[in-house]
């Protein structure tokens, strides 16, 4: 079985994030969100992966390399414009072989893994698996209606939803997909759907099975999910994997988990509340109060501010007497207060941005 990883497509909800770097290299406590799932499908058991590149792709190859690091043989394949993700399927096909293959969306966090996906395909010899889960708004998703086991209906995004069982992203198909997308037409939105190539294969009357998904499930696209997923993995840690091996002066206040890595410097008069992740060679100065829920990337300089539930990236600067929450902060951006602002503030800034504020 192989693996293919979709980290293509646009990112649009992320800009200006995603203008100039590529949406599964933002990191999520700390590491692109990619390596969740490239971990996930070694950790199934799979080996020969396929990661699908879109218009912008920096970072990635060298990022992840040959996919030794992961356990994993890693062949990139180029996409170019996201035009939906059985096209992804179609750009990969001479890859994937007549081989059966696991697709997992690049922006998707499972908190127990794509294992039990895996299982119910071989046991049960399926033409496909696919994982449901249930959704508070189903408008936004490719919704399954089901009559017990049976797949009544699928349809990608719904205006009126049949059902709240959401698809995940997270795949399993046998080579027989291949012969549906070859005949696939783009959707109303323009996509070549995988909801109609699994519908056209339940419709023949191909074995379609349905995993339902236990443990938490996150789509990181939008801002607010990736907070929430960057929530969901820090509080899934194990307090051992919160390591302080970079410095914390006496008079600095640490409280629940709370991790310093190599070379960053937590300073007197500073305060930082679990969970919270720093990265290597980061400085959190005096008089700065990080929150729960915030990562903080490695050379990241903290002066002076309080930040909470944030993903601050790698090199960003922040000083000045800010208040700073539910914030995405871009690679090496430039924050600074000219004067107190006691009021929270709400951020989404690209990388490299300058604000003075
Ligand atoms: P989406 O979240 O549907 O699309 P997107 O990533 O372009 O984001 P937005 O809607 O904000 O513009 O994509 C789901 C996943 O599939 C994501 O990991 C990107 C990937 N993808 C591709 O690799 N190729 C494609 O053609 C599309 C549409 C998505």
């Amino acid at each position: 079985m192989r693996g293919l990883v979709l980290a293509g497509g646009h990112g649009t909800r992320l800009r200006p994030l995603t203008s100039t770097g590529n949406k599964h290299m933002i990191p999520i406590a700390n590491e692109p969100m990619l390596f969740y799932g490239l971990r996930q499908l070694a950790h199934a058991g799979i080996t020969e992966t396929g990661i699908v590149l879109g218009p912008i792709h920096e970072g990635i190859r060298e990022a992840v390399g040959d996919g030794g690091a992961f356990g994993l043989k890693v062949t990139y394949i180029e996409q170019g414009p996201p035009k939906g993700l059985a096209h992804a399927v179609l750009c990969a096909r001479s890859f994937l072989g007549e081989e059966p293959f696991v697709m997992y969306l690049g922006d998707n966090l499972l908190e127990r893994g794509l294992q039990s996906f895996v299982d119910l395909f071989v046991r049960e010899r399926a033409d496909a698996v696919i994982g449901i889960t249930p959704v508070n708004v189903p408008q936004q998703y490719g919704i399954v209606e089901l009559a017990g086991a049976r797949i009544l209906s699928i349809e990608e995004k719904p205006r009126h939803p049949k059902s709240n069982q959401a698809l995940v992203g997270v795949y399993v198909f046998s080579p027989k997909i291949h012969e549906i997308i070859a005949t696939l037409r783009p959707s109303v939105r323009g996509e070549y759907e995988i909801t109609d190539a699994i519908r056209a294969l339940v419709e023949r009357g191909d074995r379609v099975l349905v995993e339902r998904v236990h443990g938490w499930w996150k789509d990181t696209g939008a801002p607010e999910d990736l907070l929430h997923a960057n929530d969901l993995v820090l509080e899934c840690r194990l307090p051992e994997e919160f390591s302080q091996t970079g410095r914390v002066e006496a008079g600095a206040v640490l409280r629940g988990s709370v991790a310093v890595g190599d070379d960053s410097v937590v300073e007197a008069g500073a305060s930082v509340q679990g969970p919270v992740v720093i990265g290597r060679g980061a400085r959190v100065g005096r008089g700065s109060e990080v929150g729960p829920g915030t990562s903080v990337g490695d050379g990241v300089q903290l002066n002076g501010c309080t930040i909470r539930r944030s993903i601050v990236m790698e090199g960003a600067q922040i000083s000045g007497p800010l208040h700073i929450r539910d914030s995405l902060i871009g690679r090496y951006a430039d924050i600074r207060a000219q004067g107190p602002i006691s009021w929270e503030i709400a951020l989404l800034v690209g990388d490299s941005s300058r604000l003075r504020l």
